[in-house]
């Protein structure tokens, strides 16, 4: 990849939006494809460049809407078509560029699909899904199990198989071997980037190939009682497999006539195996997403080791990528605390590559309690619940946060009255103010946008790294514990100024050998050089 002219998506941040969530337009408690309209002015002033949206697709939402019954179209719940081209319109107009979330890995059981499918043995869309015999005893084919708990394959008395889903029964799983399959996912991949959609990204990519020989999995040998019983076996057969990055440059190949359409693929796996998904020759995807800081240790040695590993994982030319959290994981503020939360968004807005915020992140919310009998999301059942963590956004301190003229679907956080968007952003020293400061000069600098990252030091508690592009070198220095520290530069001291604070009250101070940091503070300086 060329520097000189990088592509939009190496520049920009993205902003995930779990629809549901984030703003209702017409009162029935959930958010809506017209609600997003009306806070694209939101995403403008935080200074984002893209917005992912979690799936918007017609769906019964077993698993809230990644159980998909019509490719090509929108979910009433979410508005119509008409919405839809209405948001990408407005998005566009605000310089703000649009992704859609893809499932190609699973349907619902509702799609026309797999009701075909499932209709008879001779079905012409039988080869769709994964159908096999019993066991010799009728019990399941092998002993695969699903991600979400409990035996992976589903008997279909009517006709004598049983279908594999990875997930819920409700969501089987497609047959990525069959050709037919992977032709009609791929035509539903230009029927949304030609409504504009600018990329995708895809959902549980890694899963998409399972073995043709249906071999059963082995035992975990570290595998602990208490333990999600999802991970009594290891995955060996029926993820990440080898053959995937084929159908992976096969799917690239099949959108090249939109060259600018962006990839990015949800994969839970140790670095050395993802970095495969760039694909050989970076033929793959462009963003395979990193998901190492989501449950990195807290603590300086731990993550800078965590960036160098990665760093030095990347192939030639792959571009890096940085997530906190997402909809299916506990928010970051509560994970390592409020005050943390700033220094984390420091790293992931100055780290190299492409950052990814989950909504809300910005105003540093934290998981809300769900009591049981509020509980929606199915895994809630097996105690691993999502809810937590897709509340709705509090916007103001008004009635149901600015986010509904009704009872949201969820619990609003029980603090939304202080800590609110509306509020944060009257208040300079607040966690939206800092994203604001960084999202700004992460545009205005090259350094940080596309520069080089040096590792530097981790000493107690303090992470220091350089990012450097020509002539201009920026430190950024986080104080990751509760103790007051000060930092001296073995690099031959440091002069220069601070540009952003993580508390807002520094900028601007010139910086001359050691620094001094507060508790919990990171800086981020314009090294003179
Ligand atoms: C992905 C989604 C998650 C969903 C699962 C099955 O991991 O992020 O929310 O439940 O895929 O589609």
């Amino acid at each position: 990849m060329n520097m000189d002219t990088p592509h939009w998506w190496q520049t920009a941040v993205i902003y995930q939006i779990y629809p549901r969530s984030f703003q209702d337009s017409n009162g029935d408690g959930v958010g809506d494809l017209r609600g997003i309209i009306r806070r694209l002015p939101h995403l403008v002033e935080l200074g984002v460049d893209a917005l992912w949206l979690s799936p918007i697709s017609p769906s019964p939402m077993a698993d809230f809407g990644y159980d998909v019954s019509d490719y090509t179209g929108v979910d009433p719940l979410f508005g119509d078509m008409a919405d839809f081209d209405a948001l990408v319109e407005a998005a566009h107009a605000a310089n703000l560029r649009v992704i859609l979330d893809f499932v190609p890995n699973h349907s619902s059981d509702r799609h026309p699909w797999f009701i075909e499918s499932r209709a008879s043995r001779d079905s012409p869309r039988r080869d769709w899904y994964i159908w096999r015999d019993p066991a010799p005893d009728g019990g399941p084919p092998n002993n695969w199990l699903s991600v979400f708990g409990g035996g992976a394959w589903d008997f279909d008395a009517a006709t004598g198989q049983y279908y594999y889903h990875a997930f819920l029964a409700a969501q089987p799983d497609l047959n990525w071997r069959n050709p037919q399959v992977r032709a009609a996912l791929y035509e539903a991949m230009r029927f949304w980037l030609r409504r504009g959609v600018d990329g995708f990204r895809i959902d549980v990519i890694w899963h998409l190939i399972k073995d043709d020989q249906f071999r059963d999995n082995p035992p975990n040998p570290d595998f602990k009682p208490g333990d999600p019983p999802y991970h009594a076996l290891i995955p060996l057969y029926t993820a990440d497999r080898d053959e995937a990055h084929e159908v992976i440059a096969e799917m690239r190949d099949a959108i090249k006539s939109f060259p600018e359409a962006l990839l990015i693929g949800e994969i839970y796996l140790p670095v050395e195996r993802l970095v495969a998904y760039y694909g050989r020759d970076l033929a793959g995807l462009h963003l395979p997403f990193n998901f190492s800081l989501i449950g990195a240790p807290w603590r300086a040695a731990a993550l800078k080791k965590m960036v160098d590993e990665y760093e030095a994982a990347l192939p030639k030319g792959g571009w890096p990528n940085w997530v906190l959290g997402n909809h299916d994981k506990p928010r970051i503020a509560s994970r390592i605390g409020r005050a943390q939360a700033r220094n984390a968004a420091i790293l992931l807005l100055t780290l190299r590559g492409t950052p990814t915020l989950y909504y809300g992140e910005e105003i540093g919310m934290t998981q809300v309690e769900i009591a049981p009998e509020q509980a929606r999301d199915p895994c809630a059942r097996s105690g691993s619940g999502r809810d937590g963590c897709r509340t709705p956004m509090p916007w103001d301190g008004g009635p149901h946060a600015g986010f509904s003229d009704a009872e949201p679907w969820l619990p609003l956080a029980p603090d939304f009255k202080q800590e609110n968007v509306a509020n944060q952003r009257d208040d300079a020293t607040s966690i939206y103010r800092l994203y604001r400061r960084l999202t700004a000069l992460r545009r205005q600098s090259k350094a940080l946008s596309i520069g080089a990252y040096r590792p530097v030091a981790a000493t107690g508690d303090v992470f220091v790294f350089l990012r450097e592009f020509d002539g201009e070198r920026i430190a950024v220095a986080l104080n990751l514990g509760a103790e007051a520290t000060a930092v001296s530069f073995r690099f031959g001291g440091l002069t220069g100024r601070i540009l952003v604070s993580s508390m807002g009250d520094r900028d601007g101070e010139p910086v001359d050998g050691d620094i001094d940091l507060r508790p919990n503070e990171g800086v981020v300086i314009a090294c003179a050089v």
